[in-house]
């Protein structure tokens, strides 16, 4: 290993407890053998139909451009801005949308953008496994601030102390992965607030990644603001991976404040595209581009998901678990019975129960479920977690 580059081996050394946990927990399992795969947010149902429809229909080539190289087309971007623009009641051009393969492309698009070597990003704890990574693969700094212990709302105290002259962007994850906790807007604008204070302080902004694949994923109505409503130094990015429930389908955006001072909204949206292309062409194929506005109005089935999280969540607390009930996302957070997430897993998997221990997320006494799998699945498992309950 030592003979590649350093950031290489930084990044992949941030990947290796997940490398380490594909490698040993699922060994050696058939598939006949698996009773429910709770771990990750991967389809185990056939496709949307609708989605596979207008995947059929924008594949067939209708000019004979239609393969040529693409960057970030001005449809798409037309149909995200209209969109996002009446999600989030801002008014977006399309030039303040960069089309990304996924949440995947738009983050590292970001730190790009915005971070030089050395530069500092502050990330939440618990919180999804890949941004430290992406960090290192350029050289900048992932800084940790846990997240309030009962709560889960972001500790803006702790935040305003780890923030430093190196500091050049907050992570903000709502709807939270792994927790489901949907941010208030009283609580954002009091981060925004600070924000702008140690903006000042160091004479230029701190910005807002907005980290968002989750937004349209929420339950019983609850509101959802992103920072992008109160802060204008923000950047929004987003996935389709999520509400299709298709993540091998590479697609999504950067968005683009468009309250941002003008100077910083301009270089950002013409510095995009060539950052892309040093990135690897990290545009979306062709297909997906022309597919944007027939995707934008499919969903999965929201009701369905939270009647799995209703189930799972009210027989697992009825059993003693102590677990947090999300109000977005698919996925449930919860104290292990023991405190030990990797016994308590192991135990799990023995009957082909998978879940995510919480030390793959920094936090070894909790776990996590992921609510796609299949009701069939669900009802399956529910057993075990009795057996192991407390
Ligand atoms: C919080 C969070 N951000 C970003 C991503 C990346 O999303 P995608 O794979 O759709 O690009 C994920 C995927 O799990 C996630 O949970």
């Amino acid at each position: 290993m030592t003979n590649l580059s350093d950031r290489a081996n930084a990044a992949a050394e941030e990947l290796r407890v997940i490398f380490d946990f594909f490698q040993t927990y699922r060994k050696d399992v058939v598939d006949e053998d698996v009773v429910a795969d709770l771990t990750f947010g991967n389809p185990h149902e056939m496709p949307l139909p609708e989605l596979v429809e207008t995947l059929k229909t924008h594949i067939e080539p209708k000019r004979v451009d239609w393969f040529a190289y693409k960057t970030s087309e001005e449809e798409p971007r037309k149909a995200v801005a209209a969109a996002l623009g009446k999600e989030l009641n801002l008014p977006f051009a399309p030039e303040d949308i960069a089309m990304t393969q996924g949440a995947f492309g738009a983050i590292a698009l970001a730190f790009t953008l915005l971070m030089d070597p050395g530069d500092e990003c502050i990330l939440p704890v618990p919180g999804w496994f890949c941004y430290t990574t992406i960090l290192r693969a350029q050289n900048s700094v992932p800084v940790t601030v846990p997240l309030l212990d009962d709560s889960f709302n972001l500790d803006i105290d702790a935040i305003e102390r780890a923030i430093t002259p190196r500091t050049r962007i907050v992570v903000v994850n709502s709807p939270h992965n792994p927790t489901g906790v949907v941010y208030s807007r009283e609580h954002l604008t009091e981060l925004a607030a600070m924000l702008e204070r140690k903006s000042a302080e160091f004479g230029r902004p701190i910005f807002i990644l907005s980290d968002e694949p989750y937004r349209r994923i929420r339950f019983d109505g609850v509101p959802f603001t992103s920072p992008a409503e109160v802060y204008p130094y923000t950047l929004i990015d987003y996935s389709y991976g999520k509400i299709l429930l298709a993540p091998g389908l590479r697609f999504g955006y950067l968005a683009i404040c468009p309250n941002m001072p003008g100077e910083f909204r301009a270089e950002l949206s013409q510095l995009a595209v060539s950052t892309q292309v040093a990135q690897g062409w990290g545009f979306p194929d062709a297909p997906m581009q022309y597919a944007v506005a027939d995707l934008e109005k499919l969903s999965i089935d929201i009701d369905a998901l939270q009647a799995k999280r209703n189930r799972m969540h009210d027989a697992l607390t009825q059993w003693g678990y102590n677990m947090t009930k999300p109000a977005g996302t698919f996925y449930l957070w919860g104290k292990a019975p023991g405190g030990d997430a990797v016994s308590f897993t192991q135990a799990l998997a023995k009957h082909g129960v998978y879940v995510m221990p919480g030390t793959l997320l920094d936090r070894p006494a909790d776990f996590r479920i992921c609510l796609t799998a299949n009701e069939g699945m669900i009802e399956a498992c529910l057993p075990f977690f009795e057996e192991f309950a407390e």
